[in-house]
């Protein structure tokens, strides 16, 4: 019995996936990650934390730092992220992340971090803050994966240069010391299971530098008013006319918000060529993302205002953070020829 239970827990997988605190999340991340993260810290061994270190790069503003953590952490766990079951930390609580870091730096060539595509993006908007920090972030990204060689990572395109910076890093390691000690990590792609949620405006998905979401503390009067002021048209043109980008999109809302028949019965208005019923379809909407985000925004603040509960749950993560964390460091640095007293 023993023997079959060990092998369980060997062939789980690690999940590892972090998120800079410097808004809050949104319909889009509800759907696109959220989810998913509920469904993995069922099936494997699960790290969540919060990259506040990496927020300094572009957010330093000390008033902000600690609420805009707290502010994650509570909607992390007002979504369902269950401190139970996955490790749920902040980056800065574990200091072992900072010394691998520096270790990790030696194999990281100034070459490859200068073609970064998040570095040149963010010189070119920040000209007059390009520091060092800024420079290797993908390398305390690497730090972050790697310290708890984790086998897969659940990241958006944007970072998946990040994580292939990873890979040459854990390959470098392991090729200079001459085993195979880190794990070569995975973007994890939810492929079929992946909701891609859009913005209110007619552009791309939902994100929050597109200034296009609905938040899950938004309040319900808010929610109103974004869904109403959606962009739409006077309506098709004709009876089964596609639908431009603008109104595919609501409908897209629509299907994972609403029930089934919601959706058949607007998909039906739109293909008789009728007009005149977008206010009633935005309201509809607007009610659906209510039902869905009220619970979660109660949530919120009651965990919010629970600053016991919220210390406790920092205090665990860190505790379990380190441990895992701490084993991986002094198995490095005994690699790398380090003797301690
Ligand atoms: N760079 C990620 C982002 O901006 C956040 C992040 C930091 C991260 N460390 C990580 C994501 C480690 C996954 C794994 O979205």
């Amino acid at each position: 019995m023993l023997s079959l239970h060990i092998k369980i827990f060997d062939s789980m997988k690690t999940v590892l996936s972090g998120i800079r605190p410097t808004g809050n999340l949104h319909l889009g991340n509800y759907y696109g990650a959220m989810i998913n993260f509920l469904k993995m810290q069922e099936e494997n061994k699960c790290f969540f934390f919060i990259a506040d270190w990496h927020s300094l790069t572009t957010h330093p503003d000390p008033a902000l730092l600690h609420v805009n953590v707290t502010n994650i952490l509570s909607e992390y766990l007002a979504c369902g992220l269950d401190p139970g079951k996955a490790t749920i930390y902040i980056q800065s609580d574990v200091p072992e992340i900072a010394e691998l870091y520096l270790l990790l730096s030696m194999l990281a060539y100034v070459g490859e971090l200068e073609k970064t595509v998040s570095f040149k993006e963010k010189a070119r908007q920040n000209p007059d803050n390009v520091n060092a920090g800024l420079f290797t972030y993908p390398v305390l990204m690497a730090a972050d994966i790697l310290i708890h060689n984790a086998d897969y990572v659940p990241v958006g395109k944007d970072q998946e240069q990040h994580l292939e910076m990873t890979r040459n890093y854990a390959k470098r390691f392991n090729h200079r010391y001459g085993i195979e000690y880190f794990k070569q990590p995975e973007a994890y792609n939810f492929g079929q299971e992946l909701i891609k949620i859009p913005g209110l405006d007619g552009s791309g998905k939902m994100g929050k530098s597109e200034g296009n979401c609905i938040y899950l503390i938004d309040e319900p009067k808010t929610i109103e008013k974004k869904v109403k002021g959606a962009l739409t048209d006077s309506g098709p043109e004709g009876p089964n006319m596609p639908k431009p980008d603008y109104i595919e999109n609501l409908f897209s809302i629509l299907k994972v918000v609403s029930t089934p028949e919601v959706v058949a019965h607007y998909d039906h208005l739109w293909n008789t060529g009728e007009t005149k019923w977008y206010g009633s379809m935005k309201k509809q909407l607007a009610e659906d993302i209510i039902k869905v985000t009220t619970p979660i925004r109660e949530r919120i603040h009651s965990i919010k205002s629970d600053t016991v509960y919220l210390r406790k749950i920092q205090k665990e993560g860190a505790e379990k953070a380190r441990e895992s964390a701490g084993k991986t460091l002094l198995e490095v640095r005994k690699i790398m020829g380090f003797k301690s007293f």
